[in-house]
Protein backbone atom coordinates (compact mmCIF):
# COMPACT_ATOMS: atom_id res chain seq x y z
CA UNK A 1 0.00 0.00 0.00
CA UNK A 2 1.37 3.54 -0.57
CA UNK A 3 -0.13 6.39 1.36
CA UNK A 4 0.23 10.15 1.37
CA UNK A 5 -1.76 12.01 3.91
CA UNK A 6 -4.14 12.70 0.96
CA UNK A 7 -3.75 9.46 -0.99
CA UNK A 8 -4.51 5.59 -0.65
CA UNK A 9 -3.31 3.17 -3.42
CA UNK A 10 -4.25 -0.55 -2.21
CA UNK A 11 -4.41 -3.61 -4.17
CA UNK A 12 -7.94 -3.76 -5.94
CA UNK A 13 -9.88 -5.39 -3.05
CA UNK A 14 -12.91 -7.99 -3.22
CA UNK A 15 -16.73 -8.25 -1.92
CA UNK A 16 -16.10 -11.61 0.54
CA UNK A 17 -20.17 -11.10 1.11
CA UNK A 18 -22.68 -10.01 -1.49
CA UNK A 19 -26.24 -10.15 -2.71
CA UNK A 20 -27.12 -9.33 -6.26
CA UNK A 21 -30.17 -10.74 -6.99
CA UNK A 22 -30.98 -11.35 -10.67
CA UNK A 23 -33.23 -9.72 -13.54
CA UNK A 24 -33.39 -5.96 -14.17
CA UNK A 25 -31.86 -5.67 -10.22
CA UNK A 26 -28.91 -7.68 -11.15
CA UNK A 27 -28.35 -5.32 -14.13
CA UNK A 28 -29.11 -2.23 -12.19
CA UNK A 29 -26.63 -2.87 -8.95
CA UNK A 30 -23.63 -5.04 -10.33
CA UNK A 31 -21.99 -1.75 -11.90
CA UNK A 32 -21.37 -0.67 -8.73
CA UNK A 33 -19.55 -3.71 -7.44
CA UNK A 34 -17.53 -3.61 -10.59
CA UNK A 35 -16.42 -0.26 -10.57
CA UNK A 36 -14.68 -0.80 -7.40
CA UNK A 37 -14.20 -4.80 -6.53
CA UNK A 38 -12.15 -7.59 -8.64
CA UNK A 39 -14.19 -10.34 -7.15
CA UNK A 40 -17.35 -11.24 -4.87
CA UNK A 41 -18.68 -13.83 -3.44
CA UNK A 42 -22.49 -13.74 -4.73
CA UNK A 43 -24.80 -14.97 -2.56
CA UNK A 44 -27.19 -17.65 -3.00
CA UNK A 45 -30.50 -16.74 -1.40
CA UNK A 46 -32.94 -16.45 -5.06
CA UNK A 47 -35.89 -17.60 -5.18
CA UNK A 48 -35.71 -20.67 -5.79
CA UNK A 49 -32.10 -20.15 -4.42
CA UNK A 50 -29.25 -21.58 -5.94
CA UNK A 51 -28.77 -25.49 -5.02
CA UNK A 52 -26.87 -27.21 -7.71
CA UNK A 53 -23.98 -27.08 -10.06
CA UNK A 54 -26.15 -26.52 -13.19
CA UNK A 55 -27.77 -23.51 -11.40
CA UNK A 56 -24.83 -21.99 -9.88
CA UNK A 57 -23.20 -22.23 -14.04
CA UNK A 58 -26.70 -20.54 -15.16
CA UNK A 59 -26.94 -17.77 -12.55
CA UNK A 60 -23.24 -17.01 -13.27
CA UNK A 61 -23.35 -16.75 -16.94
CA UNK A 62 -26.46 -14.13 -16.17
CA UNK A 63 -24.07 -11.99 -13.76
CA UNK A 64 -21.39 -11.87 -16.20
CA UNK A 65 -23.64 -10.82 -18.85
CA UNK A 66 -24.61 -7.73 -17.07
CA UNK A 67 -20.58 -7.12 -16.27
CA UNK A 68 -19.68 -3.83 -17.62
CA UNK A 69 -17.40 -4.56 -20.95
CA UNK A 70 -14.90 -1.91 -19.10
CA UNK A 71 -14.57 -4.89 -16.18
CA UNK A 72 -12.71 -7.87 -15.30
CA UNK A 73 -15.19 -8.53 -12.13
CA UNK A 74 -15.26 -12.46 -11.23
CA UNK A 75 -18.27 -13.70 -9.36
CA UNK A 76 -17.21 -16.61 -7.12
CA UNK A 77 -20.37 -18.61 -6.74
CA UNK A 78 -22.04 -20.35 -3.75
CA UNK A 79 -24.38 -23.14 -2.94
CA UNK A 80 -27.36 -22.76 -0.46
CA UNK A 81 -27.58 -25.67 1.88
CA UNK A 82 -30.54 -27.39 2.43
CA UNK A 83 -31.83 -30.45 4.27
CA UNK A 84 -31.81 -32.28 1.05
CA UNK A 85 -28.18 -31.29 -0.25
CA UNK A 86 -26.26 -34.12 -1.55
CA UNK A 87 -22.55 -34.06 -0.35
CA UNK A 88 -21.62 -35.32 -3.82
CA UNK A 89 -23.07 -32.33 -5.85
CA UNK A 90 -21.13 -29.86 -3.44
CA UNK A 91 -18.15 -31.82 -4.02
CA UNK A 92 -18.37 -32.07 -7.51
CA UNK A 93 -19.58 -28.23 -7.83
CA UNK A 94 -16.42 -27.46 -5.79
CA UNK A 95 -13.77 -29.50 -8.02
CA UNK A 96 -15.20 -28.28 -11.00
CA UNK A 97 -14.48 -24.62 -10.06
CA UNK A 98 -18.31 -23.98 -9.99
CA UNK A 99 -18.87 -23.27 -5.76
CA UNK A 100 -16.55 -21.86 -4.19
CA UNK A 101 -18.28 -22.62 -0.87
CA UNK A 102 -21.39 -23.57 0.34
CA UNK A 103 -23.89 -20.88 2.65
CA UNK A 104 -25.89 -22.26 5.70
CA UNK A 105 -28.93 -20.09 6.29
CA UNK A 106 -30.85 -21.33 9.46
CA UNK A 107 -34.66 -21.74 7.93
CA UNK A 108 -36.41 -18.55 8.77
CA UNK A 109 -33.74 -16.48 9.72
CA UNK A 110 -33.13 -13.88 7.32
CA UNK A 111 -34.35 -13.09 3.68
CA UNK A 112 -35.70 -16.20 1.61
CA UNK A 113 -34.19 -18.75 4.16
CA UNK A 114 -37.28 -20.47 3.80
CA UNK A 115 -35.24 -23.34 2.10
CA UNK A 116 -32.77 -23.49 5.07
CA UNK A 117 -31.44 -26.14 7.30
CA UNK A 118 -34.41 -26.96 9.98
CA UNK A 119 -32.16 -29.63 11.78
CA UNK A 120 -28.59 -30.06 11.92
CA UNK A 121 -28.90 -33.51 11.57
CA UNK A 122 -29.78 -33.03 8.17
CA UNK A 123 -26.25 -31.45 7.12
CA UNK A 124 -24.04 -33.59 8.68
CA UNK A 125 -22.63 -35.55 5.87
CA UNK A 126 -21.91 -32.17 3.69
CA UNK A 127 -20.09 -31.02 6.39
CA UNK A 128 -17.82 -33.98 6.71
CA UNK A 129 -17.28 -33.94 3.09
CA UNK A 130 -16.46 -30.29 3.07
CA UNK A 131 -14.47 -30.36 5.73
CA UNK A 132 -12.40 -33.01 3.84
CA UNK A 133 -12.00 -30.87 0.86
CA UNK A 134 -11.30 -27.59 2.06
CA UNK A 135 -14.22 -26.25 1.18
CA UNK A 136 -15.79 -23.10 2.94
CA UNK A 137 -19.02 -22.94 5.14
CA UNK A 138 -20.46 -19.42 5.08
CA UNK A 139 -22.64 -19.40 8.31
CA UNK A 140 -25.57 -16.78 8.48
CA UNK A 141 -24.85 -17.02 12.29
CA UNK A 142 -28.20 -16.12 13.91
CA UNK A 143 -30.13 -18.79 15.94
CA UNK A 144 -33.42 -18.74 14.36
CA UNK A 145 -35.78 -20.10 17.05
CA UNK A 146 -38.14 -17.96 17.85
CA UNK A 147 -37.80 -17.51 21.96
CA UNK A 148 -34.19 -15.98 21.47
CA UNK A 149 -34.40 -12.40 21.35
CA UNK A 150 -33.62 -10.79 18.13
CA UNK A 151 -30.61 -8.80 19.71
CA UNK A 152 -29.19 -12.35 21.05
CA UNK A 153 -29.60 -14.54 18.24
CA UNK A 154 -25.93 -14.01 16.99
CA UNK A 155 -24.69 -15.14 20.79
CA UNK A 156 -26.85 -17.73 21.15
CA UNK A 157 -25.83 -19.36 17.50
CA UNK A 158 -22.36 -19.14 18.82
CA UNK A 159 -22.82 -20.94 22.01
CA UNK A 160 -25.80 -23.69 21.02
CA UNK A 161 -24.26 -24.43 17.21
CA UNK A 162 -20.55 -23.43 16.30
CA UNK A 163 -18.81 -23.93 20.25
CA UNK A 164 -21.25 -26.66 21.26
CA UNK A 165 -20.76 -29.03 18.23
CA UNK A 166 -19.63 -27.23 14.32
CA UNK A 167 -15.93 -26.58 15.39
CA UNK A 168 -15.78 -29.58 17.73
CA UNK A 169 -17.04 -32.41 15.52
CA UNK A 170 -15.83 -30.43 12.45
CA UNK A 171 -12.31 -28.88 13.55
CA UNK A 172 -10.48 -28.41 10.33
CA UNK A 173 -13.88 -27.16 9.20
CA UNK A 174 -13.20 -23.95 7.15
CA UNK A 175 -15.92 -21.79 8.56
CA UNK A 176 -16.57 -17.88 7.61
CA UNK A 177 -19.02 -16.40 10.35
CA UNK A 178 -20.43 -13.68 7.97
CA UNK A 179 -21.55 -9.84 8.86
CA UNK A 180 -20.36 -10.24 12.76
CA UNK A 181 -22.65 -8.11 14.76
CA UNK A 182 -21.48 -8.33 18.26
CA UNK A 183 -18.56 -8.62 20.41
CA UNK A 184 -19.26 -12.40 21.14
CA UNK A 185 -18.63 -12.98 17.28
CA UNK A 186 -15.25 -11.07 17.14
CA UNK A 187 -13.62 -12.67 20.23
CA UNK A 188 -14.93 -15.93 19.40
CA UNK A 189 -13.25 -15.67 16.00
CA UNK A 190 -9.92 -14.07 17.50
CA UNK A 191 -9.91 -16.55 19.53
CA UNK A 192 -10.39 -19.84 16.97
CA UNK A 193 -8.26 -21.33 14.62
CA UNK A 194 -6.92 -19.72 11.02
CA UNK A 195 -9.78 -21.97 9.47
CA UNK A 196 -11.84 -19.47 11.00
CA UNK A 197 -12.84 -16.08 9.90
CA UNK A 198 -15.49 -13.36 9.45
CA UNK A 199 -16.50 -11.05 7.25
CA UNK A 200 -17.36 -7.48 8.70
CA UNK A 201 -19.65 -4.88 6.66
CA UNK A 202 -19.36 -1.63 6.92
CA UNK A 203 -22.43 -0.64 8.29
CA UNK A 204 -21.96 -2.22 11.23
CA UNK A 205 -18.92 -0.82 12.02
CA UNK A 206 -21.21 2.33 11.49
CA UNK A 207 -24.39 2.83 12.85
CA UNK A 208 -25.37 0.71 16.39
CA UNK A 209 -29.46 0.39 17.15
CA UNK A 210 -30.04 3.46 18.17
CA UNK A 211 -29.65 4.72 14.60
CA UNK A 212 -32.14 2.51 13.58
CA UNK A 213 -34.98 3.39 16.53
CA UNK A 214 -34.34 6.96 17.57
CA UNK A 215 -36.26 9.94 16.53
CA UNK A 216 -38.43 7.63 14.24
CA UNK A 217 -38.06 3.95 12.79
CA UNK A 218 -35.57 4.06 9.87
CA UNK A 219 -35.70 1.45 7.70
CA UNK A 220 -32.95 1.58 5.24
CA UNK A 221 -30.81 0.73 8.53
CA UNK A 222 -32.52 -2.13 9.17
CA UNK A 223 -30.65 -5.46 8.10
CA UNK A 224 -30.41 -8.97 9.88
CA UNK A 225 -28.33 -9.46 11.81
CA UNK A 226 -29.37 -6.08 13.52
CA UNK A 227 -27.35 -3.74 14.13
CA UNK A 228 -26.60 -3.94 18.47
CA UNK A 229 -25.60 -2.06 21.18
CA UNK A 230 -22.90 0.47 21.05
CA UNK A 231 -20.58 -1.50 22.95
CA UNK A 232 -20.80 -4.61 20.28
CA UNK A 233 -19.82 -1.32 16.98
CA UNK A 234 -16.98 -0.45 19.06
CA UNK A 235 -15.41 -4.38 19.54
CA UNK A 236 -15.94 -4.56 15.82
CA UNK A 237 -13.96 -1.61 15.35
CA UNK A 238 -11.33 -2.34 17.43
CA UNK A 239 -11.66 -6.27 15.83
CA UNK A 240 -11.15 -4.93 12.24
CA UNK A 241 -8.55 -2.03 13.56
CA UNK A 242 -6.12 -4.62 14.92
CA UNK A 243 -4.94 -5.94 11.98
CA UNK A 244 -6.44 -9.90 13.04
CA UNK A 245 -6.18 -11.64 9.59
CA UNK A 246 -9.27 -13.14 10.52
CA UNK A 247 -11.02 -10.62 9.59
CA UNK A 248 -12.12 -9.44 5.91
CA UNK A 249 -14.19 -7.17 3.91
CA UNK A 250 -18.21 -8.39 3.16
CA UNK A 251 -20.38 -5.90 2.89
CA UNK A 252 -23.21 -7.81 2.67
CA UNK A 253 -25.30 -5.15 0.50
CA UNK A 254 -28.41 -6.08 -0.14
CA UNK A 255 -30.51 -4.39 -2.02
CA UNK A 256 -34.73 -4.00 -2.17
CA UNK A 257 -36.98 -1.64 -3.57
CA UNK A 258 -38.24 1.29 -1.76
CA UNK A 259 -41.44 0.09 -1.75
CA UNK A 260 -40.29 -3.24 -0.23
CA UNK A 261 -38.45 -1.31 2.78
CA UNK A 262 -41.21 1.18 3.31
CA UNK A 263 -43.71 -0.67 3.80
CA UNK A 264 -45.80 -2.46 6.68
CA UNK A 265 -43.07 -5.19 6.87
CA UNK A 266 -40.20 -4.14 5.58
CA UNK A 267 -37.18 -5.96 3.68
CA UNK A 268 -34.34 -6.78 5.70
CA UNK A 269 -31.12 -5.38 3.81
CA UNK A 270 -29.03 -2.20 3.23
CA UNK A 271 -27.52 -1.68 0.09
CA UNK A 272 -24.07 0.12 0.63
CA UNK A 273 -22.23 -1.17 -2.05
CA UNK A 274 -21.28 2.36 -4.13
CA UNK A 275 -19.22 4.06 -1.53
CA UNK A 276 -18.18 0.63 0.75
CA UNK A 277 -14.67 1.18 0.41
CA UNK A 278 -14.97 5.14 1.42
CA UNK A 279 -16.85 4.23 4.33
CA UNK A 280 -14.53 1.00 5.18
CA UNK A 281 -11.57 3.64 4.40
CA UNK A 282 -13.00 6.54 7.15
CA UNK A 283 -13.43 3.45 9.85
CA UNK A 284 -10.29 2.73 9.46
CA UNK A 285 -8.54 6.03 9.48
CA UNK A 286 -11.01 7.09 12.62
CA UNK A 287 -9.70 3.90 13.98
CA UNK A 288 -6.02 5.48 13.44
CA UNK A 289 -5.50 1.88 11.74
CA UNK A 290 -4.60 2.65 8.26
CA UNK A 291 -1.92 0.77 7.92
CA UNK A 292 -4.27 -2.47 8.10
CA UNK A 293 -6.55 -1.14 5.63
CA UNK A 294 -5.22 -2.70 2.64
CA UNK A 295 -4.94 -6.41 4.47
CA UNK A 296 -8.04 -6.30 4.73
CA UNK A 297 -10.39 -5.40 1.89
CA UNK A 298 -7.50 -6.89 -0.25
CA UNK A 299 -5.30 -9.74 1.54
CA UNK A 300 -6.99 -11.49 4.22
CA UNK A 301 -10.03 -12.64 2.54
CA UNK A 302 -7.91 -14.14 -0.88
CA UNK A 303 -5.44 -15.75 1.93
CA UNK A 304 -8.76 -17.38 3.64
CA UNK A 305 -10.30 -18.75 0.63
CA UNK A 306 -6.76 -19.57 -0.97
CA UNK A 307 -6.79 -17.88 -3.65
CA UNK A 308 -4.22 -15.19 -4.93
CA UNK A 309 -4.42 -11.15 -4.46
CA UNK A 310 -6.05 -9.18 -6.89
CA UNK A 311 -3.15 -7.46 -9.26
CA UNK A 312 -4.32 -3.86 -9.97
CA UNK A 313 -5.05 -1.24 -7.75
CA UNK A 314 -7.65 1.02 -6.59
CA UNK A 315 -6.56 4.24 -5.21
CA UNK A 316 -8.47 6.45 -2.94
CA UNK A 317 -7.89 10.50 -2.27
CA UNK A 318 -8.94 12.94 0.01
CA UNK A 319 -11.82 14.37 -1.54
CA UNK A 320 -14.91 15.12 -0.59
CA UNK A 321 -18.12 13.40 -1.97
CA UNK A 322 -22.17 13.56 -0.95
CA UNK A 323 -23.25 9.76 -1.64
CA UNK A 324 -25.53 9.38 -4.35
CA UNK A 325 -29.30 9.56 -4.21
CA UNK A 326 -32.10 7.00 -5.02
CA UNK A 327 -31.44 4.42 -8.04
CA UNK A 328 -33.94 3.71 -10.41
CA UNK A 329 -34.70 0.36 -11.46
CA UNK A 330 -35.76 0.54 -14.94
CA UNK A 331 -39.27 -0.47 -15.70
CA UNK A 332 -39.76 -1.42 -11.95
CA UNK A 333 -41.39 1.72 -10.90
CA UNK A 334 -39.07 1.89 -8.00
CA UNK A 335 -35.57 2.47 -6.90
CA UNK A 336 -32.92 1.35 -4.22
CA UNK A 337 -31.58 3.74 -1.89
CA UNK A 338 -27.58 3.92 -1.03
CA UNK A 339 -26.49 3.61 2.74
CA UNK A 340 -25.96 6.64 3.64
CA UNK A 341 -27.44 8.28 0.67
CA UNK A 342 -26.74 12.83 0.78
CA UNK A 343 -24.44 12.44 3.48
CA UNK A 344 -21.27 13.67 3.16
CA UNK A 345 -17.47 11.36 2.76
CA UNK A 346 -14.16 12.54 3.08
CA UNK A 347 -12.68 9.90 0.64
CA UNK A 348 -13.47 9.21 -2.87
CA UNK A 349 -12.37 6.31 -5.14
CA UNK A 350 -10.45 8.29 -8.41
CA UNK A 351 -9.58 5.26 -10.19
CA UNK A 352 -8.77 1.77 -10.93
O1 LIG B 1 -30.28 -7.97 5.89
C1 LIG B 1 -30.12 -8.98 5.23
N1 LIG B 1 -30.49 -9.03 3.93
N2 LIG B 1 -29.60 -10.06 5.81
C2 LIG B 1 -29.55 -11.23 5.17
O2 LIG B 1 -29.10 -12.17 5.76
C3 LIG B 1 -30.12 -11.39 3.82
C4 LIG B 1 -30.12 -10.11 3.11
C5 LIG B 1 -30.97 -10.13 1.87
O3 LIG B 1 -30.83 -11.07 1.07
O4 LIG B 1 -31.75 -9.22 1.68
ZN1 LIG C 1 -26.02 -11.51 3.31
Amino acid sequence: MTTTPNKLTIIQPDDWHLHLRDGTTLSTVLPFTAAHYGRAIVMPNLTPPVTTTAEAIAYRERIIAAVPVDSDFEPLMTCYLTDHTDPNEVEKGFLEGVFTAVKLYPARATTNSDFGVTAWDNIRDVLARMEKIGMPLLVHGEEADPDIDIFDREGAFIDRVLSDWMTHDYPELKIVLEHITTKDGADFVREAGSNIGATVTPHHLVINRNDILTGGIRPHLYCLPIAKRETHRQALRQAVASGDPSFFLGTDSAPHSIGAKETDCGCAGIFNVPNAIEVYARVFEEMDALEHFEAFASFNGPNFYGLDANTGTLTLERVQQTIIGDIEIPGANDSIRPFLSGESLNWSVVGL
